[in-house]
């Protein structure tokens, strides 16, 4: 399975922090916040990476992730010169999918829970035969988002994209499973109102296929969109009370690249030593202790 990060877009809704500066490489607490996709894809076991950007900012992400080597990845680059909508990642892809399925993540995206690696091979697995896989996570705010109308026998029948009245409270983070056919449906997605081709195009073209898996995160799972300056403050409160609290690292891709064997004790330490003066550094070098 390939993955792609989405890591464009125009950020307006930060300026002015993003007037100069790529939305998904500021901070959330301690580390950029690409790093929280990123360890979504590592922790599926994705060891094949796109990373789509404007052309204003490929090259930053290309200085922060390189070839993705030092992870024990393959990291490639992709440029989108404008903002036509997620399912424009499949078109962009559609040479680096190639024949594979493959998993979509929105670069703002900040997922969190302990039984992620687990969730994350459960969806993997539910598309072995085809098909798609998304989630539904109950939030205040589902006009924000793409939603999930469900029947009285809590079958999905529909999603909205930012519907005026959603017809329930589950919004469908940015997080996507998606067979070969993806590629194909998506150059036959026609512009929505607001003029992009909708990722929720593409969802309601699985279900209609009767492909559609959606699995319901419950308590216990965390999900931030960090689109705006509160959104961002949240998920950065979040995972400095986690860490500081549990001392465990939240997205430490170089952790979790080392816990799934993607690299060995040595390049671990390698990476740890190069980051020795931050706290960050000395989290990865206290793990070859354990
Ligand atoms: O966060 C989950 C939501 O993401 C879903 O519930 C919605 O169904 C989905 O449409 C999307 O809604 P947003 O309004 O949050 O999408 P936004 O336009 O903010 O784009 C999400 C990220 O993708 C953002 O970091 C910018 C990037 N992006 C966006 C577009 C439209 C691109 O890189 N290229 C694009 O063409």
């Amino acid at each position: 399975m390939k993955g792609i990060i989405l890591a464009g877009g125009a950020g307006t809704r930060l300026y002015p922090t993003t007037i100069a500066v790529s939305k998904q490489l500021l901070p959330i607490y301690d580390k950029p916040l690409i790093y929280y996709p990123l360890s979504m894809l590592l922790l599926a076991k994705i060891r094949d990476v796109l990373v789509i950007s404007t052309p204003r900012d490929i090259n930053d992400y290309k200085n922060l992730l390189g070839d993705g080597s030092r992870l024990g990845i393959n990291i490639q680059y992709a440029i989108q010169n404008e903002p036509r909508g997620l399912a424009d990642a499949f078109i962009l892809g559609a040479d680096f999918i190639g024949n594979d399925d493959v998993c979509l993540v929105l670069g703002d995206n900040v997922f969190y829970g302990a039984t992620m690696s687990n969730v994350l091979a459960d969806a993997k697995k539910k598309i072995l035969d085809g098909g798609a896989t998304i989630f539904g996570y109950p939030v205040k705010n589902p006009r924000e988002f793409g939603v999930v109308e469900f029947d009285e026998q809590k079958k999905v029948i529909s999603i909205e994209e930012k519907p005026k009245q959603p017809k329930s409270n589950y919004a469908v983070p940015g997080l996507y499973f998606y067979d070969n056919n993806v590629v194909e449906i998506a150059r036959n997605v026609k512009p929505s109102a607001r003029g992009e081709i909708e990722i929720t195009s593409v969802n309601n073209a699985y279900l209609e296929k009767g492909l559609l898996n959606v699995t319901l995160m419950g308590r216990g799972m965390t999900w931030f969109d960090t689109g705006s300056p509160k959104g961002m403050h949240k998920a950065s409160g979040f995972v400095k009370t986690v860490q500081e609290m549990q001392g465990f690292y939240i997205s430490c891709i170089e952790e979790i690249a080392w816990r799934k064997k993607f690299i060995d004790d040595n390049q671990l330490r390698k990476l740890g030593e190069e980051l020795e003066m931050t706290d960050y550094g000395k989290y990865i070098l206290s793990l070859l202790e354990e």
